[in-house]
């Protein structure tokens, strides 16, 4: 038997649409704060991730030479084509530019719960606004969409010029190994690099700062950063909005092109792999040919967010079974029409089922059956059975469909 490749998932109905109904709600949200959807190609230049991600994203993309020799690589996340296609589509529009997608990327990483070689993302781009409302605005969207989701959160707001400051006297390459680690939350890794570079006190700053939770202390640790008052402001505008939030100066993102403010959200019930939500402040625009935007952003792992909402996310509705004889089908079909044309699922017999054996499926697959049999077709009648409570009356069609709306979903 054929299996789907390692790392992806197939979806049933249930699934697809506990799926469908919390991408809803985000969509929602996105719309109510300007963000209006982009798309961008599922496969791109393997230029340009290589140009700026970083050493992990491009070894964990997948790519492949086309029929003409481009070397191409599956999208592994959406925020360097996004801006792409700002530089190649949108350069001359009015700032800020509010975008959102709802996309799949592919990592070829080690698949395990909540990690997967396939899987979405909702994400949105604020871009040409450098100041501390847009970083904010980008911070506050954030907890809106996940306070709307329902799923259960801690959001954590870092910087990284804090650990920058740390790691000034580094050469670019040994910085970023190192904030791969932290990244990681490899400590054994970490502490193996800083005995190499012989930096014992460094290692004893960094610990400091990854376990620092206020802002003086920060300051304390690795001196001023060159925007902190922008970041004063940032948090400023947070705590007025009442967003609920906690600092954390480790954070170090695994993708090399943020610049400053960072955050990433984490859910209570996941196990390793419980980061939800994933972004912060960048510039790309000018690497891929364009202007010097500013831009902020952040993506929300979607698979995570589903596992994290387990039976929240899923949405019941009613099946209705419309259940005839040989010669009531045509009154079945305006009768599924009626029951159709008010909102809800209905399904007819494709089986030529007797009654007796189309009672007995529909017990298995939906909450009403409505029944035309002999009686009924003779009376223009409906009999309606809750299949859940084996009640049943014999009603008029407007009745019946009133009866299903009055009960919900099993
Ligand atoms: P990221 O942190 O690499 O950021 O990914 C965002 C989120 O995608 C993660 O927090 C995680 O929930 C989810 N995720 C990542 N890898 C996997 C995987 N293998 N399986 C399941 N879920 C995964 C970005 O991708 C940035 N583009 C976010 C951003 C937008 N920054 C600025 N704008």
């Amino acid at each position: 038997m054929l299996q789907k490749p390692r790392g992806t998932r197939d979806f049933l109905p249930e699934e697809m649409e506990a799926r469908r109904s919390v991408e809803a709600n985000l969509r929602e949200v996105a719309r109510r704060w300007g963000y209006r959807e982009v798309c961008t190609p599922e496969f791109e230049d393997l230029e340009l991730f290589t140009m700026r991600s970083g050493a992990g994203i491009i070894e964990e993309m997948y790519v492949f030479e086309d029929k003409g020799g481009r070397k191409l690589a599956l999208r592994p996340e959406v925020t360097a084509a996004v801006i792409r296609m700002y530089v190649n589509e949108a350069k001359v529009a009015p700032k800020p530019i509010r975008w959102c997608y709802f996309a799949d990327c592919f990592r070829y990483e080690r698949p395990q719960k909540g990690r997967y070689r396939q899987f979405w993302q909702f994400g949105v781009e604020l871009i040409g606004a450098d100041t501390a409302p847009a970083d904010a605005e980008a911070v506050m969207l954030a907890a809106d969409m996940l306070d709307a989701i329902g799923v259960s959160y801690e959001l954590k707001v870092g910087h990284l010029s804090f650990m920058k400051n740390l790691l000034s006297g580094l050469s670019p390459g040994v910085q970023r190994k190192v904030m791969a680690h932290l990244d990681k939350k490899d400590f054994e890794g970490l502490a193996v690099t800083l005995e190499e570079l012989k930096k014992p006190d460094l290692g004893t700053a960094l610990k400091d700062l990854v376990a620092c939770r206020d802002l003086d202390g920060a300051f304390a640790i690795a001196g001023n950063i060159p925007d902190k008052e922008r970041f004063d402001q940032t948090i400023s505008l947070l705590d007025a909005a009442g967003v609920k939030y906690s600092f954390n100066f480790g954070i170090a993102r695994g993708l090399d092109y943020y610049t400053g403010m960072v955050f990433e959200a984490f859910a209570a019930n996941l196990g390793a792999e419980n980061q939800i939500l994933g972004g912060g402040t960048y510039r790309l625009a000018q690497l891929f040919g364009g202007d010097d935007a500013a831009s902020c952003g952040f993506a929300i792992g979607f698979d995570r967010v589903i596992v994290s909402l387990g039976d929240i996310g899923r949405r019941k509705e009613p099946v209705v079974a419309i259940i005839c004889t040989e010669e009531g089908r045509r009154r079945a079909l305006a009768v599924a029409r009626a029951f159709r044309d008010a909102g809800y699922r209905a399904e007819t017999d494709l089986m030529e089922r007797g009654i007796g054996a189309q009672v007995t499926h529909a017990s298995k697959t939906a909450d009403f059956a409505v029944i035309i049999g002999k009686r009924e077709s003779e009376s223009g009648e409906v009999t309606i059975k809750n299949l859940q409570s084996g009640e049943q009356k014999t009603v008029t069609l407007d009745a019946a469909i009133a009866g299903v709306g009055s009960h919900g979903a099993r």
